[in-house]
């Protein structure tokens, strides 16, 4: 996600394009830019970097003007540099505009506006539309345009965009990500978020996914993509402070970032599953489809939460790519002599692709002759640019230092390397459609699961006197008990174990007391009555058992203290399904304790050091 600022009306708008930016920063900071028309001129400025970059740039210059548009930037398409900042303009100067979102089909558009003679400054997406704008602006007028234009994307949009031709109009837009309407006195003010608007009004209209609005200093009118107008749209009134405002309502960024997961989760896989073929379109994979046909071996580096998701992985890929696995610490993999061939494929997973041992690890990996690929968030970050290949989370920026929507999206992206390594194999039609067909469901799952909130910070008040944790889990849950447990240590300072349910009886059982709560992973899956059998030793020690159960599952409530109960899924998705309570079991275990949860102590977002 990215942010959003437009201005039009009686003041300057540079100064408020610019303090709207600030407010935004927090959405994605890779470089950000400006447009502000003045007559039938207008002015851009654009920098990489933070905002202050680009004040510095601006600081400078005597930009004038009371229309404009603004961006601060988190890439998806393209890497962090000033020719992909936006704003975006077509080929003669005369449209420009901002973007926040994934335009899906922009490939085969910019190649048929490529075939119109049409010349394109960035490697972006974004900059597809100002260029499909200006072709029709050469038969409709400006609105009519944009209307049609909109019609000819699949994707999600958020848009502001200026035309020189028609310079008194601000055209705004959106569809899957978010545009807000603040209606000033004489003025109007547009942001991705209400802490860019709320200083200026707290009036605000909210367009919906599939409509449009002209805005001109007298008034705006908006439209849905059908061109009809829609009257009386209801204002709202923000009632947030700014600071609650960028948390979206929300008390931290953790807890909006586990909110935001059903979102992050369809963004990590959004146009990338073909259903009817039973397959991953993995584009970021495409240069080296050849290679990975070939590989006989996968190694995955990664650290912390990344390095769960990375055995998670391995229980996927095996399962349903029958290649061998192994999955590494990357800060113990770098000081060993891995055995790498030709044949290996090292796979790199990183929320920050920053991460210092990550980064050596896959140096370590190229230098021995591998093929290395990334799994990362940050696109353009160090590891996106040195591994050979990756996928992209398009998770947007995650703030709170304790990893939640980017460990579910590096999840859904381990799927998609399952399903297309697979079907480059032996997996079968029918299994791949089965997998694809339930990973479109994920979200809604996810959603079902978030439902339970308050019944779940209720539990965790239960389990808060504890200092001592056991979580356990099998197979594919076997990870989400070590990240549930880095979970609640990171964010409460209580100390807990992950460990496997099996390997209880070698040693931690005998921690178990009423004072040792035990977390398990306890899913109706091929695994289920082994670890019935576990939660039953836990019992006869008088341990207390917090189960993960299956929605429906009576049983596992006849043996447990306390069930939070999950949908049932695929075994393979069912981890990913199966962390949301525990992340919000840890968001509860730290706040009942007056912790920042978005900082806890020691803790860094991006471990750049050894
Ligand atoms: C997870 O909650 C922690 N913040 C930490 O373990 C993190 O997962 C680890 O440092 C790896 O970071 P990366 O994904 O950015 O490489
Ligand atoms: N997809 C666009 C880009 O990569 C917009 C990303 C954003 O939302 O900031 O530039």
């Amino acid at each position: 996600m990215c942010g959003i600022v437009g201005y039009i009306g009686k003041n300057e708008a540079e100064p408020i394009l610019l303090d709207g930016l600030r407010r935004l920063e927090y959405r994605g900071y890779d470089s950000a830019g400006i447009s502000v028309i003045n007559g039938k001129k207008i002015e851009t400025v654009k920098a990489v970097g933070k905002i202050a970059e680009l004040e510095e740039k601006l600081s400078k210059k005597d930009v004038k003007g009371n229309i404009g548009i603004a961006h601060t930037r988190w890439a998806t398409h393209g890497k962090p540099c000033e020719k992909n900042s936006h704003p975006h303009s077509d080929c003669k100067g005369d449209i420009f505009l901002v973007h926040n979102g994934i335009i899906e089909n922009y490939q085969e558009l910019k190649d048929d506006l490529k075939k119109l003679g049409h010349k394109f400054k960035s490697e972006t997406d974004s900059e597809v539309v100002a260029h499909l704008i200006e072709d029709l602006m050469k038969k409709y007028d400006f609105k009519t345009a944009v209307a049609k234009t909109l019609k000819m994307l699949k994707g999600t949009y958020g848009f502001a965009i200026v035309s020189k031709s028609e310079p008194e109009k601000l055209i705004i837009a959106r569809n899957g990500s978010p545009l807000l309407l603040g209606i000033g006195k004489d003025e109007y003010v547009v942001a991705s978020d209400a802490s860019a608007i709320i200083r200026h009004t707290k009036r605000v209209v909210y367009l919906e996914d599939g409509e449009m609005a002209v805005l001109e200093k007298d008034g705006y009118e908006i439209s849905s993509m059908h061109e009809k107008i829609i009257k009386n749209r209801e204002e709202s009134e923000i009632d947030w402070s700014i600071e609650e405002a960028e948390k979206q309502g929300f008390d931290h960024f953790m807890i909006k970032e586990i909110f935001e997961q059903p979102q992050a989760v369809t963004d990590a896989v959004r146009g990338r599953i073909n259903v009817s073929d039973g397959n991953a379109k993995l584009g970021g994979l495409r240069d080296v489809s050849k290679e990975l046909r070939e590989i006989e071996r996968i190694i995955i580096v990664s650290c912390g939460t990344s390095y769960y998701a990375g055995l998670v992985g391995e229980y996927m890929i095996e399962e349903y790519a029958g290649i061998p696995v192994e999955v590494e610490y990357a800060s113990e993999f770098r000081y060993r002599k891995p055995i790498i061939d030709s044949k290996t494929a090292v796979i790199a997973i990183s929320q920050s692709g920053e991460t210092a041992d990550t980064l050596a690890a896959i140096r370590e990996a190229k230098n021995k002759g591998a093929l290395t690929l990334g799994i990362v968030n940050a696109v353009g970050s160090t590891i996106a640019r040195e591994t050979d290949a990756g996928v992209y989370n398009h998770a947007g920026p995650e703030i709170g230092v304790a990893s939640t929507k980017a460990f579910t999206s590096q999840l859904s992206i381990l799927v998609l390397f399952a399903l297309f390594l697979g079907r480059q194999r032996n997996m079968s039609l029918v299994t791949g459609q089965r997998i694809a067909k339930e990973l479109e469901k994920l979200p809604k799952l996810i959603e079902e699961v978030l439902k339970q909130n308050d019944d779940i910070k209720k539990i965790m008040k239960k389990y808060s006197k504890y200092r001592d944790f056991l979580y356990l889990g099998r197979k594919y849950n076997m990870p989400i008990a070590y990240e549930g447990a880095l979970k609640i240590k990171e964010i409460s300072y209580v100390h807990a174990e992950g460990y496997p349910s099996g390997e209880m009886k070698h040693g931690p059982i005998a921690l178990i007391d009423e004072n040792f709560p035990v977390v398990v992973l306890a899913p109706k899956d091929s695994v289920y009555e082994k670890t019935i059998s576990g939660i039953e030793e836990v019992k006869a020690r008088g341990g207390k058992i917090l189960a993960i159960g299956t929605k429906g599952d009576k049983n596992i409530a006849k043996i447990s203290d306390d069930v939070i109960y999950v949908p049932k899924t695929l075994e393979m998705l069912s981890p990913i399904v199966n962390v949301v309570p525990l992340q919000l079991l840890s968001y509860y275990a730290g706040t009942l304790k007056g912790i920042d949860v978005d900082k806890p102590r020691n803790l860094a977002k991006s471990v750049t050091v050894e």
